[in-house]
């Protein structure tokens, strides 16, 4: 394989992209420079004097000697707007934009296809955890029937703080906020779309499932509180926003994002704070463990200095599972094992998304319920309800003592 010298033209200079600059004063791996640099605002003071910056576009899309694209901009129309040009002018591109890749996956597909150029954006998952790659080279003969992570590392921060010190949802927010980890509108991490756009992305390189975000079942933190917490620490669990896919027969894909209890046994226990974690379970390798940065600076340019040299060899995503003639498609119809606490007045509806029940609990404040419901019911009732918490129990069935069980009538509510 030859290996090129690359001129970048770097779309975007703010955490990621001045990561990206100093990455790349810090290596001698990859034989590249940054050129030039598009930015919004030509105000803004920058940190670094001998970077050539512009606010056109076209002078870096247009610039012969800049052969690839690297795309880190907070705007995903913007971004669309750039890898379509960029490819069109014959430039492969490097992009961290998970939200752009997710919404436009399809789209990008179709352009790779036709300028024969790759978008490479291992940024996009889980920052510096190299799992796409992986899911499309090493699982690509070895089987996978599932994968599991937390892939969020604004609402893992968050519930790790409030879980360990006792805070509550908002000041935990504010934390993560002033420590620049979650975005200034919080919905994209808290309500679990951030996670979502990943479990997308990750869904197509590990079967081949073409599905937008908005199928995924997402149910977020926002309703998790000092109850769960209390419930969590008793049974020795910690709360983990989760993102998972399985099969659930050879030709169809379980995917969703809810929090879950997570016992002691389960590697994602110990992913704390900004870090990710993602488990794979194949037909042969059984199963494995990835964990590291799912955010900041230098994680993030480390993925995307990856995928500059990747470039650099011509590598390419072959997209072989989606290519497969035996397509693969989402199963939204099955049952779960769930925790629902309630307000009192919402009892009998909470009630009514349970095919069977485990454990009942009601005081002053509100319903409990653990035991086994419909993925369908549960989204509805966390779309229509945001005062209810939901949460997946660990394991198959929750333990039950007698002393838990209390005796309920449908009439009382
Ligand atoms: N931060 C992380 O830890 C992390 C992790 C994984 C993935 N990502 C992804 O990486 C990307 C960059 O994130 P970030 O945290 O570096 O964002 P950021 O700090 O907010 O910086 C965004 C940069 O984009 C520039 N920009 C915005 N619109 C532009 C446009 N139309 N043309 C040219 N430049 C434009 C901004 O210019 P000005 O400087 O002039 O405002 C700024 O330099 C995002 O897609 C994000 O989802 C980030």
């Amino acid at each position: 394989m030859n290996k090129q010298t690359l001129n970048i033209g770097l779309f975007g200079f703010g955490c990621v992209g001045y990561g990206l600059y100093q990455v790349l004063n810090k290596t001698n791996g990859v034989q590249a420079r940054i050129k030039k640099v598009c930015i919004k605002n030509p105000q803004k003071v920058r940190p670094v004097s001998d970077v050539d910056f512009t606010i056109t576009a076209s002078e870096l899309i247009d610039d012969p000697e800049i052969t690839i694209i690297v795309e880190l901009t907070d705007d995903a129309d913007a971004a669309f707007e750039i890898v379509k040009a960029a490819l069109k002018q014959g430039k492969g591109v490097v992009t961290a934009n998970k939200k752009m890749v997710s919404e436009h996956f399809a789209e990008l597909l179709d352009l790779q296809k036709q300028y024969q150029l790759p978008v490479l954006y291992e940024a996009a998952a889980c920052a510096s955890i190299p799992i796409i790659r992986n899911l499309e080279e090493y699982y690509d003969n070895d089987t996978l029937s599932r994968i599991e992570g937390i892939v969020n590392g604004s609402t893992n921060f968050i519930l790790s703080k409030a879980l360990n010190e006792g805070l509550d949802f908002g000041e935990t927010l504010s934390i993560a906020q002033s420590l620049g980890y979650a975005e200034s509108n919080p919905s994209l991490d808290v309500d679990g779309f951030d996670a979502a756009y990943k479990l997308q992305i990750l869904c197509a390189h590990a079967f081949g499932l073409l599905i937008s975000a908005s199928d995924i079942t997402r149910i977020g933190i926002r309703s998790i509180g000092q109850e769960e917490f209390r419930y969590a620490r008793e049974k020795g669990f910690k709360i983990k926003l989760v993102a998972q896919a399985f099969k659930t027969s050879e030709q169809s894909i379980a995917a969703f994002v809810i929090p879950k209890f997570v016992s002691a046994q389960s590697p994602l226990f110990g992913v704390d704070d900004v870090y990710n974690g993602v488990i794979t379970e194949t037909a042969f390798a059984d199963r494995q463990f990835f964990s590291g940065k799912g955010a900041g600076a230098y994680p993030t340019a480390s993925a995307v200095l990856s995928d500059i040299s990747a470039l650099s060899y011509n590598y390419r995503y072959e997209y072989k599972k989606i290519h497969n003639a035996n397509a693969t498609e989402l199963d939204t119809d099955f049952r779960l094992q769930v925790y629902v606490r309630v307000p009192l007045e919402l009892g009998k509806i909470a009630h009514s998304v349970f095919d069977s029940i485990d454990v009942l609990q009601q005081d002053k404040k509100g319903i409990c319920i653990t035991g086994l419901a419909s993925l369908q019911r549960l989204q509805e009732l966390s779309g229509n309800f945001q005062e209810a918490a939901i949460v997946l129990c660990d394991g198959e069935k929750t333990s039950v003592t007698t002393a838990e069980i209390q005796t309920f009538e449908l009439s009382e509510l």
